[in-house]
């Protein structure tokens, strides 16, 4: 039965249910495990300052051409003439310390973009899972976690970084959303074994026929980041002293 003494977590598990969901008032946890958001957490390690998610490539060229370094990755593949793809191992590199990146994505970067009318939005990935968590139980506001998913269509990994995070802060929300419920049974069901498990995720066997299945052990790594990147004014940001958000 829904608390409501308690703050509501509920999961969109596509971004094509987002129009299903009123997301003023909330926080929305943006999901996209392999690889979107794990390697915008990436970056942030290795010192980026700000990253500017664009929904479309013909955005990203116009950014770079002003002097950006830009990624773009599309059907798991980096776009051509662009300075990276969207493998987390593309920014463990020194050179992008204290620069602007521009990211775009096939999924990741498109449901940033629909998530605009949430109060607050952060970047969320099983590599720093334990920091959203805690923001999120300090803040106490009612969380969404949306699924990137893989062009409109349900995707097993989000999904389970959305049970796993639920999981984590059961003691503070109300998780009585049947989206919610089924991602943590997903979760229960995998947590033990998590790789055996997404060998059988779509994803998990495009990244194999494209020959970068060590992308998905890397991302799969949980809380190894302490900070929470967090969506504002079209830029990701985290503060670069603290590692919280600014
Ligand atoms: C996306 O945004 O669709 C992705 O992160 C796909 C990928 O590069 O694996």
């Amino acid at each position: 039965m829904e608390d409501l003494s308690k703050p509501s977590f509920e999961v969109i598990l596509t971004p094509a249910l987002i129009p299903l969901y009123d997301l003023k008032g909330k926080t929305a946890i943006i999901i996209d495990i392999l690889r979107a958001t794990s390697s915008m957490c990436v970056a942030f390690e290795y010192g980026v300052r700000n990253i500017i998610p664009v929904s479309h490539v013909e955005d990203a060229i116009i950014h770079r051409k002003s002097g950006l370094k830009a990624a773009a990755e599309r059907d798991g593949q980096k776009v051509d003439g662009f300075d990276f793809g969207n493998s987390p191992f593309d920014f463990m590199i020194d050179d992008l310390n204290g620069q602007s990146l521009v990211m775009t994505t096939t999924n990741g970067t498109k449901a940033i973009h629909l998530s605009s009318k949430a109060e607050k939005m952060y970047i969320g990935s099983f590599l720093n899972l334990q920091a959203v968590a805690d923001k999120i139980i300090t803040e106490n506001k009612p969380v969404v976690a949306i699924c990137s998913g893989w062009k409109d269509r349900f995707n097993l990994e989000d999904a389970l970084f959305a049970g796993a995070l639920a999981s984590q802060v059961s003691h503070v929300f109300d998780l009585n959303d049947d989206s919610t419920i089924a991602a943590i049974a997903l979760w229960n069901t995998a947590q033990s074994n998590l790789e055996a498990f997404m060998k059988n995720a779509s994803h998990a066997q495009r990244f194999e026929r494209l020959g970068i299945d060590r992308d998905i052990q890397f991302c799969l790594q949980q809380s190894i980041y302490p900070f929470v990147p967090e969506v504002a004014n079209g830029m990701i940001k985290i503060d670069a002293e603290t590692g919280n958000n600014i």
